[in-house]
């Protein structure tokens, strides 16, 4: 495993709308394994493939507090399929670094995507969990929180990434 370089906002990479991954490769294989830690030596708690360069359909995710067990959950085609209620709060990203703005987003999102087997499989998520699937989700369709953000963008000391 190795991390990788996260593309910052002014790349054109992070606009591209991601192809969807027709089969497990070990290329996929090694892009998840260092998607995943990069996602951890970075502190955040989400990244989509385009972030490191990569313009396919994978995104990881992982919400667990720092001091807790990693629970990673990979995503690979990932379709939000159902949504309820709304939330609105402090969202950031590792390629807008040390900026954050506030955005609404459904605080229940329902997620159907495939394993690393390629299996589907669905989950649910609230809260930030909710949220971290329509922000890394949306990276997949070259789109950035900044332009949902209510308000200012402002900076940040210690970043509230994803
Ligand atoms: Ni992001």
């Amino acid at each position: 495993m190795a991390t990788r370089t996260i593309r910052e906002m002014g790349d054109p990479i992070l606009n591209k709308v991601c192809k969807e991954v027709k089969e497990i490769t070990p290329r996929v294989i090694e892009l998840i394994e260092d998607m995943l830690e990069t996602m951890y030596e970075t502190g955040g708690v989400g990244l989509a493939a385009p972030q490191v360069g990569i313009i396919k359909r994978i995104c990881v995710i992982d919400v667990t507090p720092p001091d807790e067990e990693p629970d990673p959950i990979i995503l690979i085609n990932p379709r939000i399929i159902e949504t309820s209620g709304e939330q609105t709060g402090e969202e950031g990203c590792l390629s807008v670094p040390g900026k954050a703005g506030v955005v609404t987003r459904p605080n229940y999102v329902k997620v159907a995507a495939f394993n690393e087997e390629m299996e589907p499989y669905e989950i649910e998520g609230t809260g930030l969990l909710a949220r971290a699937f329509c922000h890394e989700i949306e990276h997949l369709d070259g789109k950035l929180y900044v332009e949902k953000v209510e308000g200012e963008i402002h900076d940040v000391t210690r970043e509230d990434v994803e």
